[in-house]
């Protein structure tokens, strides 16, 4: 990219239904301006995950040329986002001694790489290495050790674990559309980027982006990670349910469950019929309002009640104080925060990026969420030094992003 382009950041998000591309000019440490946008249907991914390279780099390609004539540019790296089935994440503990009785980066960099020195499964590589606090000679919490006296430092760090072929097809996919992938950024985290506020991360926040394939879950308490969870259900199910249950077309099933949501009890009352299209041709039929009811409504509980059920598991509720945020185009689905609501007995609210500056409103909406965020991310990448491995190939250097996660912890 040019010099005279050297504070241009660029956001990639490789959705299941749509790749969005955000290009925009870093004013000054705070602000951004968004000078380029682009948008195309996505459908060479399955679950997050691409299944079909030519379908994918086709549809990158599309949203990168709509964006670059936005820009005025041409876009040759970005900041991509990752999820998928085939992320895992587990809590690790890393320990080791203070070599000159002071905390120095080398110190710190001893005990992240003894936290990470787990088991792994094959075919399985470290994605973040995230320090969730870091103890003292038995004294906890401390979130920034440097210059800190003191014999024993331990870590208390989250590892987020991806299947190495899953990566590998992702970059492989950015390159062969011509895009170079300077990171790759766990899709929540960049979603928890771009719609949580400080205090709800100090304080305790769950965030859920339900996007098209997947829907990715995240806990951050005292300005760090706490927990992170991919689920293979999202929106798609739910329109795929509706197509199967109302025997309509997928087009249409995808009409009907934007205009009627998860139905509230006023429209049921009355138990209406809905006028649906027919799976063989262009006839047109009936189907009962209740029917869609009993489809659309167990979805989207079990969809949650998962959620919920993790949240459980791992004795988090406590880390939730402030609530639950949703976020993601199946958060759109009216109906979906009173649920949540229910579901999780805690607040919710519906989470759109949260703009330090004049976003085109177009871009005001929980879609956005994580390419909004991978732009934040950059920004916060680039206060620190990042990592550089050379010649390195692409998707181990994005498997090395660990390092630049840890600066940014700090
Ligand atoms: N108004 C709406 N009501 C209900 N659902 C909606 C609405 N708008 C979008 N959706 C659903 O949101 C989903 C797409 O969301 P999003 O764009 O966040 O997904 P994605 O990023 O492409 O997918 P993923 O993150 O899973 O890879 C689709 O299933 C779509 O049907
Ligand atoms: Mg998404």
């Amino acid at each position: 990219m040019a010099k005279s382009y050297d504070r241009i950041l660029i956001s990639l998000d490789v959705g299941t239904t749509k790749m969005c591309v955000l290009v925009a000019n870093q004013l000054d440490n705070r602000s951004l301006e968004i000078i380029g946008v682009g948008k195309a249907p996505s459908d060479g991914l399955r679950k997050g995950v691409v299944v079909d390279i030519a379908k994918t780099v086709h549809s990158i390609k599309t949203a990168l040329k709509e964006a670059e004539l936005m820009a005025g540019f041409t876009i040759d790296a970005a900041n991509v986002g990752i999820s998928g089935g085939h992320i895992q994440s587990i809590n690790s503990h890393g320990m080791v001694p203070i070599t000159k009785g002071e905390v120095r980066e080398q110190d710190i960099n001893n005990v992240l790489a003894a936290a990470k020195a787990i088991p792994l499964e094959q075919g399985y590589q470290i994605l973040h290495v995230l320090p969730q606090y870091f103890i003292i000679d038995g004294r906890d919490r401390i979130q920034d050790p440097r210059g800190m006296h003191g014999v024993r430092l331990e870590v208390q760090a989250h590892i987020i674990l991806g299947a190495l072929a899953s990566v590998q097809n992702l970059v492989t996919c950015c390159e062969m559309a011509g895009v170079k992938v300077t990171d790759l950024v766990l899709e929540q985290l960049a979603s928890a980027h771009a719609v949580l506020s400080a205090d709800e991360r100090e304080l305790g926040v769950g965030v859920l982006d339900i996007g098209g394939g997947t829907s990715d879950f995240a806990i951050y308490q005292n300005g760090s990670i706490r927990h992170t969870m991919v689920l293979p259900v999202a929106g798609n199910h739910f329109t795929n349910d509706i197509a199967i249950g109302l025997r309509t077309t997928v087009h249409d099933a995808e009409r009907i469950k934007k205009v009627y949501g998860l139905v509230c009890s006023e429209l049921l009352e009355k138990d209406d019929l809905i006028e649906i299209e027919m799976v063989q041709g262009a006839q047109k039929q009936f189907a009962q309002l209740s029917d869609l009811v009993n489809i659309i409504h167990p979805r989207a509980r079990e969809l949650f009640s998962l959620v919920n059920e993790n949240i459980n598991k791992h004795q988090l509720r406590h880390c939730m104080s402030t609530g639950l945020v949703l976020t993601g185009g199946g958060s759109l689905l009216t109906g979906m925060r009173e649920l949540a609501q229910e579901v999780f007995e805690m607040p919710v609210r519906l989470g759109s990026p949260r703009v330090a500056y004049d976003l085109p409103e177009t871009l005001d909406n929980p879609i956005y969420a994580t390419a909004y965020g991978l732009l934040l991310d950059a920004v916060a990448k680039e206060r620190n030094v990042l990592f550089s491995s050379g010649d390195a190939p692409l998707a181990k250097r994005a498997l090395m992003r660990m390092k630049s996660w840890v600066a940014d912890f700090f």
